[in-house]
């Protein structure tokens, strides 16, 4: 049963419909050095619905711009390449799971906000290092799309398992591998592997539950690791004080806390404290982007 299971995953990752053509050129152009302003104009502007929510993003508190962005050309030169990616790509792998709402619109509803306040506590964490806080956003909004791919290909079956574990992610984990052999991690970085999503959000993605594993920088896959912590607590119905919080990060694996310190994200009270603060703060005043990328 786990490992027919884990075939029946992969070959349903495996199979999945590619990403429209628009969002495959624009991923090229992004990632072409040599492409022009012009080029990624061109590869927008025939696309409306992208176009709209480059426009709705780029003129929200999100990217705090001085000014109000009237047209595409300005949002090309105001936000730059690597933004508009990241918002493109965020809204590709929303749509790509719209279909899901149907039969478990509570379930995705949860998981889209825990995902979306992750994005936001990502890209807090971002801002604080060497990473584009665009890049630490979306990764963090698409960090357990594992979850929605097995949700497609297992059905109510994973929607129990996502109801009984959650929100304690260890726990759906656990119970990911006990049952399919797998879990939504891995899934995760098969399906954006297949997508050919830039490696940097794959690693991320494939190695948000273990960043030491990582075989290149660690530092993307460990903001995310946090992140998902904080978007917990954030999302928790009953209050959780600071001291419990710290408590539970004591609780990880002593390498795992050394990682984070080395990449200079000191789970301490007083950061866990701060950055708390400051994802409440940023979660009333983005809360617009997601009904503007699920649009
Ligand atoms: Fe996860
Ligand atoms: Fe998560």
């Amino acid at each position: 049963m786990t490992s027919n299971s884990s075939r029946t995953i992969i070959a349903q990752v495996d199979s999945f419909p590619a990403l429209p053509a628009t969002v495959s050129r624009i991923m090229d152009i992004t990632a072409d050095p040599e492409s022009s302003a012009q080029d990624l104009m061109n590869a927008i502007l025939p696309d409306q619905s992208i176009c709209v929510t480059l426009l709705k993003i780029a003129n929200s508190a999100f990217f705090g711009l001085p000014r109000q962005v009237s047209s595409i050309d300005k949002a090309v030169m105001v936000l730059g390449f690597d933004e508009i990616r990241n918002i493109v790509l965020g809204k590709a792998v929303f749509n790509s799971f719209h279909d899901l709402y149907r039969n478990n619109k509570q379930v995705i509803d949860h998981f889209w906000y825990h995902s979306f306040i992750c994005g936001l506590a990502a890209k807090l964490l971002s801002e604080e290092h060497t990473v584009s806080p665009s890049e630490g956003f979306i990764a963090g909004l698409i960090h357990d799309i594992g979850k929605l791919a097995m949700l497609m290909s297992l059905n109510s079956d994973y929607a129990h398992v996502l109801e009984e574990t959650e929100p304690l992610e260890f726990r759906t984990l656990l119970k990911e591998q006990e049952l399919y052999a797998i879990s939504h991690d891995d899934v995760g970085y098969r399906l954006l592997k297949r997508w050919l999503f830039p490696i940097e959000l794959v690693n991320a993605i494939g190695y948000h539950h273990r960043p030491q594993e990582c075989p290149d920088s660690k530092l993307l896959p460990s903001i995310i690791q946090i992140a998902d912590m904080l978007s917990i607590f954030h999302c928790s119905e009953d209050a959780v004080s600071m001291q419990e919080i710290t408590r539970i990060v004591d609780d990880f694996f002593p390498e795992t806390r050394a990682l984070w310190r080395e990449c200079g994200l000191e789970c301490n009270e007083e950061n866990l404290q701060r950055w708390s603060e400051e994802l409440t703060i940023s979660a009333q005043r983005d809360n617009g982007i997601l009904s503007i990328i699920s649009s």
